[in-house]
């Protein structure tokens, strides 16, 4: 079968979205009003700090997300068999060496003793209250929120900021493509209009500030929100398509008249694209033509229609983005009856969850012409949103997991560098180095050059190490006599100059199957690695582990140290031979939770009484000054809160203040964080908004709030996962 043409099909000449335009975004709306819908009356039901003490916890489930998200988004991957069976021992198995501190982090341990010291003296900012000043100046000053009842169906900010969707699920990137129109859905349409449940984002401007491009992804779909029930077969499978089609990528163009003002998306600009289950990609680097990616529709094994399951990502340095396919194993009903198949599905299926099969056969990976369809997910993928005709592309030298995303950063001796969490309880840290180096000339050769950085490398897998004497690692999260959960690391390599360094497993293999791969090599079974992203300011890399049920007093060890980790933690990493050397020291910057309540708590030995409670930390990113924001996933079941937006600063007296900048509406998740703080901008994706609702009885009306859809102005009664921009009103 010959390989279909790329490209998205539809152009027309660009105009200005006018969805929105009733809605004058420099009036001064009072804040209790919503900011674009002004018939919207918004409840003002947040808690204060006070009442946090007297909210009951809520019932927790055993994974951290509601019974709808866990079977949509992740095929309940929490409630079946573990994936990871390997007899790979936890670190605390594993003799740790005795090293100082000192010598752990390369860091002078007076610094650090300083440091804690600074944050425990009354006066300046370490004594403000919980919701006091955020202590920077310029663009992004903010009072913290107060956390927000998780049944709160509203979009909170700091006072004196505003928000404002810039683009919802269904609105239109093309001017052939109708508004969405609830009741009547069509996937022609779908496949032209912003998908759902959108998760990574970036905001990127051009040079002159009042023109950029928006990207965005969309991970999954929740089929009880867009459509009442059903059990005709033809209405289902039509249904099936339109899923399929809101899947993938949007790029959108955006203007906007003076840098500091909010943006618009742009129909029909010249960039504009939808990606969808059906776009194809390239397969690039040493797994391209292998017979394990080999299908009936595919018999090269080097394009492949489709990404699926696209949760968090990253831009690179050369201006593409990054995402990761992360829970492909619930689009597809298969055997799952090799070592290799088990080791991402442990548990055969005769149905997909979106009963994709029925209208498709490579979804039925039973079929013996589509075994291998699985293995093309899995992947790290790279848009180019500059140029809407660009050939996306899977990269199989950065391997195959549940890839949350990749974050890169160019080392000192040139190289790309990337980090990616595999997200699943007990899975692993991974980093990819780049073969070549990159080159940061700005001519179109150079930008050639950057765009196969990913295409060969070498892959390791993390294997942490604590300093701490095992017996001091209690799973309750108290610290070890000497002050910190931290300690050395290694990255072990998977591959080297291209090629694996497994026993038994071809290069192929080790890029098809990494799990196994790292299973074999000692590496560190973490509480469920999200995003892990380098600091631009400091090149220390963070790392959201956003929580683990299943973590046991056999299996705690320093790094992942709190038995049933309900709320999550992040870890700081620091790369003691360079950002590509195999070498770094590394320390838990946070054990997340409500500390009023939970007492496994810990801020980088910030005073307790004075963060926002935090749980769940899934997504990263900096703000210019090197401060840490963390977008989470999963309050509301931990905490009884709304998720939310925290800013975190890293540095001085206030190293390890959570503060929350923003909590997102009932059921719905943060994802995607931007921070333009010297505009004083911030930008996130709301993701599955009233989850846990249905049709007949929604739990969210956002965006557009209103009780009843009117197509006529294009807002909707539904939850819509959107992009919102927040702004200094
Ligand atoms: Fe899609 Fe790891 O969250
Ligand atoms: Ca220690
Ligand atoms: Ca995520």
């Amino acid at each position: 079968m010959s390989r279909p043409a790329s490209g998205r099909g539809i152009h027309h000449s660009p105009r200005v979205h006018r969805a929105f335009t009733d809605h004058q975004v420099s009036r001064r709306i009072p804040r209790a009003l919503c900011k674009w819908n002004p018939d919207h009356q918004r409840e003002d039901r947040s808690v204060t700090i006070t009442d946090i003490q007297m909210l009951p916890m809520a019932d927790h489930v055993r994974g951290k997300r509601s019974a709808v998200t866990c079977h949509f988004k992740c095929a309940n991957a929490c409630l079946g068999p573990e994936c990871n069976t390997s007899a790979n021992p936890h670190f605390r198995d594993i003799a740790s060496a005795a090293l100082t501190r000192r010598a752990l982090l390369g860091l002078g341990a007076a610094g650090a003793v300083g440091i804690a010291l600074a944050a425990a003296t009354p006066g300046g900012s370490a004594t403000a209250a919980p919701g006091g000043s955020a202590s920077v100046p310029g663009g992004l000053a903010f009072d913290a929120i107060a956390p927000v009842s998780n049944i709160v169906d509203d979009f909170n900010v700091p006072a004196g900021y505003t928000w404002e969707p810039i683009i919802r699920w269904g609105d239109p990137l093309f001017s052939s493509v109708p508004a969405l129109d609830f009741e009547n859905q069509t996937a022609e349409a779908q496949a032209g209009q912003f998908g759902y449940n959108c998760d990574y984002l970036d905001i990127i401007a051009d040079g002159s500030g009042r023109t950029g491009v928006l990207v965005s992804n969309h991970e999954y779909v929740n089929p009880g929100l867009m459509f009442p029930p059903s059990s005709d077969a033809a209405e289902l499978d039509r249904r099936a398509a339109i899923y399929k089609a809101a899947h993938g990528f949007s790029v959108v163009e955006l203007r906007r008249n003076k840098i500091g003002q909010p943006w618009r998306y742009l129909v029909d600009g010249r960039r504009n694209r939808r990606i969808t289950a059906d776009t194809v990609f390239d397969v690039t680097g040493p797994a391209a033509g292998s017979d394990l990616m080999k299908t009936a529709a595919d018999p090269e094994g080097r394009w492949i229609k489709g990404t699926l399951g696209n949760c968090a990502g990253g831009t690179t340095p050369w201006g593409t983005v990054l995402s990761g396919e992360e829970n492909f194993d619930g689009y597809f009903a298969w055997a799952a009856d090799t070592a290799g198949q088990k080791r991402y599905r442990a548990t055969p299926s005769s149905a997909s969850t979106y009963t994709f099969e029925r209208i498709d056969p490579r979804f039925d990976a039973h079929d013996a012409g589509y075994v291998n369809e699985p293995n093309r997910f899995g992947w790290i993928v790279e848009i180019d949103p500059e140029d809407p005709t660009a050939t996306p592309r899977k990269h199989s030298a950065m391997g195959r997991f549940k890839h949350e995303g990749a974050n890169v950063i160019i080392a000192e001796d040139g190289h790309a560098v990337a980090y990616m969490g595999d997200d699943q309880a007990n899975d692993y840290l991974y980093k990819f180095v780049s073969r070549d180096t990159f080159d940061p000339g700005s001519t179109p050769v150079a930008r050639r050059r950057n765009l196969g950085l990913l295409t060969e490398g070498d892959l390791y897998v993390a294997r942490f190490t604590g300093n701490s004497p095992a017996a001091e690692i209690t799973g309750s999260g108290a610290l070890p006599t000497d002050g910190l959960f931290d300690g050395t690391g290694e990255w072990i390599p998977l591959t080297q100059n291209g090629e694996s360094v497994i026993p038994g497993m071809t290069t192929e293999e080790v890029l098809v199957f990494t799990r196994l791969a790292a299973d074999g090599v000692g590496a560190t079974k973490m509480d469920r690695p999200e995003d892990v992203e380098p600091n631009p300011k400091t090149r220390k890399v963070y790392l959201a582990l956003t929580n683990n049920s299943s973590r046991t007093l056999a299996t705690v060890d320093e790094a992942n140290p709190v038995t049933g980790n309900r709320n999550g933690h992040v870890i700081e990493l620091t790369e003691t031979a360079g950002q590509s050397g195999t070498a770094f020291g590394w320390s838990i910057l946070l054990l997340c939770g409500n500390p009023a309540v939970d007492q496994n708590t810990y801020f980088a030995g910030f005073p307790k009484e004075l963060v926002s409670p935090i749980s769940c930390p899934d997504n990263v990113a900096f703000d210019s000054d090197g401060d840490l924001w963390i977008s989470t996933d999963g309050a509301p079941s931990k905490i009884g809160f709304n998720d939310g937006l925290f800013k975190v600063p890293l540095e001085g007296p206030d190293r390890g203040r959570v503060q929350q900048f923003l909590s997102v509406p009932r059921d719905a998740e943060t994802c995607g964080p931007v921070i333009h703080d010297q505009e004083g901008m911030v930008f996130v994706a709301v993701q599955h908004p009233g989850e846990n609702g249905s049709v007949a009885a929604p739990n969210s009306h956002f965006p557009d709030y209103v009780p009843t859809h009117r197509p006529e102005t294009g807002l909707v009664a539904a939850p819509r996962p959107s992009v919102v921009q927040v702004w200094r009103a």
